[in-house]
């Protein structure tokens, strides 16, 4: 379901979160390993605070492993337990419980020191849309438990689910908004399917997708599409137009004319990495630069 997100709309999804939060004990910050700083919520550190995250990098079988080694440990050397997982299959899934009695360790020694039962740890799923939030619920649930629906303001009923293990977990999740304000970030979300290509011209998503591919996987496109002088870097929109004019050309996307169907060629090339059969890439890679002598950490 594709929604538009309007001011109210964030601050009514920001307060309910915010509510939610009271609840429990861990959060949960879904995103997608494919493009791990592209989906993340722009305002998720101040909406989270203080509480224990666990970050957990999903879509992990569509996502390049090397690289999804990589951002695990850039979350984590910025403070964030990060694990990668597979909500469809459930691969990595059942190690989440235990990553959450983990990040609250102290407490329940604390607890068990005064001779308390430790509670089962409360847990709370936030992310952006089509993130894979109701996936992973009733991947944790283990049956078809969580509502769907990406509707910004609706609650309902709070309902903790078991997981069998110690984890309890809102029915419900955190459904953030994604980032518009980076054209990139945008490019990037819909290239992976997370917003509608509709908001957005599909052949510069497509554009803007190919040269991060020319540059990170050229092999890949020279083998799928037969494009034996595919240059390494693409350094404008006019040079990943000629090589997505190169792909419609062999794809026999064409209109009137023999011209290429720069649409029909976007579609092509955007179906191919949604659906796997580019193989697993990574869109974005983290790069840790220096700013003013002090470490951070950036992505392009
Ligand atoms: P949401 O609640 O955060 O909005 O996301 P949801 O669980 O509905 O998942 C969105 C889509 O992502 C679903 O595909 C789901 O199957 C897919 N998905 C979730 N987790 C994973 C994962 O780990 N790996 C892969 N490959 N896919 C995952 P869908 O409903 O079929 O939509 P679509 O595939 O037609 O876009």
């Amino acid at each position: 379901m594709t929604i538009q997100w309007f001011p109210g709309h964030m601050t009514r999804a920001k307060r309910q979160i915010e509510e939610k939060l009271k609840l429990i004990d861990v959060v949960f910050e879904l995103i997608d390993s494919r493009i791990p700083q592209s989906s993340r919520n722009p305002m998720v550190d101040e909406i989270v605070g203080s509480k224990p995250r666990l970050v957990l990098l999903n879509k992990a079988d569509l996502a390049d492993p090397g690289r999804t080694a990589e951002w695990t440990a850039w979350f984590r050397a910025l403070g964030h337990e990060a694990h990668a997982i597979d909500a469809n299959s459930g691969a990595g899934v059942k190690e989440i419980p235990a990553k959450a009695r983990e990040l609250m360790r102290a407490k329940i020694e604390r607890q068990l020191a005064k001779g308390m039962k430790p509670r089962p740890v409360r847990a709370l799923i936030v992310g952006i849309p089509n993130v894979g939030k109701s996936t992973l619920i009733n991947r944790l649930a283990g049956r078809s438990a969580a509502a769907t629906g990406d509707r910004p303001g609706v609650t309902k009923g709070q309902q903790w689910i078991r997981t069998g293990s110690d984890l309890e977990l809102l029915d419900t999740p955190g459904i953030l908004w994604p980032k518009f304000e980076d054209p990139n970030a945008g490019s990037l979300l819909a290239a992976t399917g997370a917003i509608k290509e509709e908001v957005l011209h599909i052949d510069e998503v497509a554009c803007f997708t190919l040269q991060i591919l020319a540059a990170d996987y050229g092999d890949v496109l020279r083998d799928r599409y037969g494009l034996a002088h595919l240059p390494e870097r693409l350094p404008d929109m006019q040079s990943a137009a000629e090589v997505l004019e190169a792909i419609g050309r062999r794809r026999g996307c064409l209109a009137g004319g023999g011209h290429v169907d720069f649409e029909k060629a976007a579609g092509v090339l955007l179906r191919d990495l949604r659906s796997g059969k580019l193989g697993r890439l990574t869109l974005e890679s983290p790069i840790p630069v220096t700013v003013n002598g002090a470490d951070a950490n950036e992505t392009r």
